[in-house]
């Protein structure tokens, strides 16, 4: 899945919070979207997501403008194509491990338990081994958050969109996450990430930075 933006602009309550950014979403690639905090990482994270209306610019995916997208198109790009490790995001509290990395792609009651079995080893490889069955309410941020890669690792997104995803992790998760990250490109999937982690940030095949004089490399 390639999404390209070209010359975007974003403001929101009045505020120019992106100008002119250019961004190129390839697959097989990471691309670390960086810069200080408040220069709208997250925001264009949102943008190339489609989760956020842009000012002007085109933002194409797979060459097709998206500006005009109808809501139904837009879900049926996140239902099927997209998924999102954001902090505390769409994690569903109450309900297990298990049933969160299945969600919005439950599969029909009687292939539950062979579909349960495939997520044994994902989690494993999230660093959450045999805490499937456990409430999410019952997890730390960092464990959360690797839900969400497991979430996208069960989904094989197309594409993935991480905000943040090291942050306030411990040395040993960071490299788990930042591993599974670079693995997802490596399997084919298109890799965006915001972040100001100056161990993630080199290892992406390419960079965005935004702030003073936005600019792409
Ligand atoms: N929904 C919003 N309402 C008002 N201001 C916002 C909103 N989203 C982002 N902003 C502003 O846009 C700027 C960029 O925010 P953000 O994209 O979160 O930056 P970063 O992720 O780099 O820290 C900030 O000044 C922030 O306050
Ligand atoms: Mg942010």
């Amino acid at each position: 899945m390639e999404i390209v933006a070209s010359d975007i602009s974003v403001t929101i309550a009045g505020r120019t919070v992106l100008e002119d950014v250019n961004a190129h979403v390839i697959p097989g690639q990471t691309l670390a979207l960086v810069g200080p905090s408040g220069s709208g990482k997250t925001t264009l994270l949102n943008v190339l997501g489609l989760l956020v209306p842009i000012g002007h610019g085109t933002l194409t995916v797979n060459g097709r403008e998206t500006r005009r997208w109808k809501d139904a198109r837009r879900r049926a790009f996140w239902q099927h194509h997209a998924a999102f490790v954001f902090q505390d995001y769409g994690l569903i509290e109450e309900e297990s491990v298990a049933y969160n990395v299945m969600l919005s792609r439950l599969p029909p009651f009687w292939r539950r338990r062979r579909e349960a079995s495939k997520i044994l080893p994902i989690l494993e490889r999230v660093g959450l081994p045999d805490r499937a069955q456990e409430r999410v309410s019952a997890l730390s941020g960092g464990e959360k958050q690797r839900v969400g890669l497991a979430r996208a690792m069960f989904r094989a997104a197309d594409v993935i969109f991480a905000d943040e995803p090291t942050a306030s992790l411990d040395r040993e998760n960071r490299e788990l996450v930042t591993a599974f990250l670079l693995g997802e490109a490596e399997r084919g999937a298109a890799v965006v990430i915001a972040t100001h982690d100056e161990d993630l940030i080199p290892r992406c095949d390419a960079r965005v930075r935004l702030g003073p004089g936005p600019r792409l490399d």
